[in-house]
C-alpha cells in the first residue's frame, strides 16, 4: 500500500492507496465527537459494493442516502434531496459523509459536506478509475447548471482519500479505458520518465496488472496531490492539468456529454495539443507518432469525430475557462514532461483542427 499526505497545513489528509485499504478508514477521532456517519452512492454502486464497505465499518451505525444514477442528475435538485434526508436524519455538524463511487458522487457529495450546517467532514472513496486518479483528489466539489458544467461548487477538501484498486474489478472497460488517458496526461505534463514507463507497460495497464495499476494510480495521485497542495483555488500551476481538455470540453459540450466518456475527449484534445506544441516549439514529430500510437494501444480516439462542425467547436472554444482578454489559450508542452500555457490565435486553431491526426 502507498500513502500520501496532501499537504493543505492545517487541512491536510492522508490518500491511501492499494488492495483492501478500507482498513485505513478512520470513522471516530480522539474525542469520540463524530459519531453519525451517512454514505452517499448509487444504485448501481450500492448493489456492487455497499456490502463489502459495510463488513469494514460493522461497528458504526451508517446512514445510507441513495442518490440517482449519472451525471445529468448531479444538480442542484440532488443536492438539495440529499440535504432534506440529512436534515430528516437530524443529522449535525459533526457527521461525516462517506462519497462511494465516480467523480459524480464525489463532486455532490463533497459539494453537500462544504455547504451542510457551512461544512462538514466528508471522505472520498472513489470508484472508478478517473476518480480514483483525479476527481477525488485536490478539493473542487460541485454540480452542474442547465448552462454550464460544474458550475457551481466549492474547494473543500476531504477528510480522507481510500483509494481502493478491488473496486475497479467490477467497473467496465470504457470507464477504465476513460481514466488511462488523464493517467497519461499526468506522464506528458509532468513525468517524462513516467510517460515511458507508461508506454512500457501500457499492455500490462490495459490487463489491469494489479502491480502496474498500483504503481500508474499512486504517481498520478502524487502529481495530482502536489500540483493541488501549490495551486489549492486554481489560479496558476493547476491549469497545466488542463493540457488536451480545451477541445476536450468543447468536445463534450458539442455532443451533450452522450456519445464520448471525459477521457476519450481528453484524448483527443491531448494530439490536438500536441500538433501545437510541434508547430510551436522545437519538438521532434516522433513525439506525435508515439503518443498517437499509445493512445490508440489504450483504445482511446486520436481524431476530432468527422462529423463534428468544426466552426461550431471553435465558437465553443471561447468558452474555455482559460481564455483571457478573448484569447485561446492552450496548455501545450515545451518537451514531454514540461507544460507552459499560451495564448494561440484561433485561425491556427481552425488550421489543426482540419488536418487529420496521423
Ligand atoms: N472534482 C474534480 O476535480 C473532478 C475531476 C475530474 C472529473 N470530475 C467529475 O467527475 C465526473 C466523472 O466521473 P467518473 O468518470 O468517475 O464518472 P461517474 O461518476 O459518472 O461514474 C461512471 C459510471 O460508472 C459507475 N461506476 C462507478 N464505480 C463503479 C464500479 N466500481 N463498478 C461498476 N460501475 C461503477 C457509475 O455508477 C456510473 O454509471 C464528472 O462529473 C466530472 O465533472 C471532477
Amino acid at each position: 500500500m502507498h500513502t500520501l499526505m496532501v499537504d493543505f497545513a492545517h487541512r491536510s489528509y492522508s490518500i491511501y492507496i492499494g488492495y483492501n485499504t478500507l482498513s485505513k478508514l478512520t470513522l471516530s477521532d480522539n474525542n469520540q465527537r463524530h459519531t453519525q456517519f451517512v454514505l452517499i452512492t448509487n444504485q448501481t454502486i450500492a448493489n456492487l459494493h455497499q456490502a463489502t464497505l459495510l463488513s469494514y465499518l460493522s461497528n458504526h451505525k451508517i446512514q445510507t442516502i441513495i442518490i440517482q444514477e449519472g451525471e445529468n442528475w448531479k444538480n442542484l435538485d440532488t443536492v438539495s434531496n440529499i440535504i432534506d434526508q440529512l436534515m430528516t436524519m437530524q443529522c449535525d455538524r459533526h457527521t461525516t459523509l462517506i462519497a462511494l463511487g465516480g467523480g459524480v458522487i464525489g463532486d455532490i457529495t463533497g459539494f453537500v459536506a462544504s455547504c451542510y450546517r457551512r461544512g462538514i467532514r466528508f471522505i472520498q472513496i472513489p470508484t472508478t478509475l478517473l476518480a480514483q486518479v483525479d476527481a477525488s483528489i485536490g478539493g473542487k466539489t460541485g454540480v452542474n447548471h442547465p448552462k454550464g458544467k460544474n458550475m457551481i461548487g466549492t474547494f473543500y477538501q476531504p477528510y480522507q482519500v481510500i483509494i481502493d484498486l478491488k473496486w475497479l474489478d467490477t467497473l467496465p472497460d470504457p470507464e477504465y479505458i476513460s481514466g488511462l488517458a488523464e493517467i497519461i496526461k499526468y506522464g506528458l505534463i509532468g513525468d517524462v520518465h513516467f510517460y515511458h514507463w507508461l508506454s512500457t507497460n501500457i499492455s500490462a495497464l490495459m490487463n489491469r496488472d494489479q502491480t502496474v495499476l498500483m504503481e500508474a494510480v499512486y504517481k498520478s495521485c502524487q502529481y495530482k496531490a502536489n500540483i493541488t497542495a501549490s495551486d489549492e483555488y486554481d489560479t496558476g500551476a493547476r491549469e497545466m492539468l488542463n493540457f488536451g481538455h480545451t477541445i476536450g470540453h468543447a468536445l463534450e459540450t458539442i455532443t451533450k456529454y452522450q456519445d464520448m466518456l471525459h477521457g476519450e475527449a481528453v484524448s483527443i484534445g491531448m494530439v490536438f495539443a500536441m500538433k501545437l506544441s510541434l508547430k510551436i516549439y522545437d519538438m521532434p514529430q516522433q513525439n506525435l507518432t508515439d503518443l498517437i500510437h499509445l493512445l490508440r494501444q489504450a483504445k482511446l480516439p486520436t481524431d476530432v469525430p468527422k462529423n463534428i462542425d468544426l466552426s461550431v467547436l471553435l465558437s465553443i472554444l471561447f468558452q474555455d475557462k482559460k481564455v483571457l482578454d478573448k484569447q485561446l489559450r492552450f496548455v501545450l508542452l515545451k518537451k514531454i514532461g514540461q507544460a507552459v500555457v499560451i495564448p494561440i490565435s484561433s485561425d491556427m486553431v481552425h488550421a489543426l483542427l482540419s488536418e487529420k491526426a496521423i
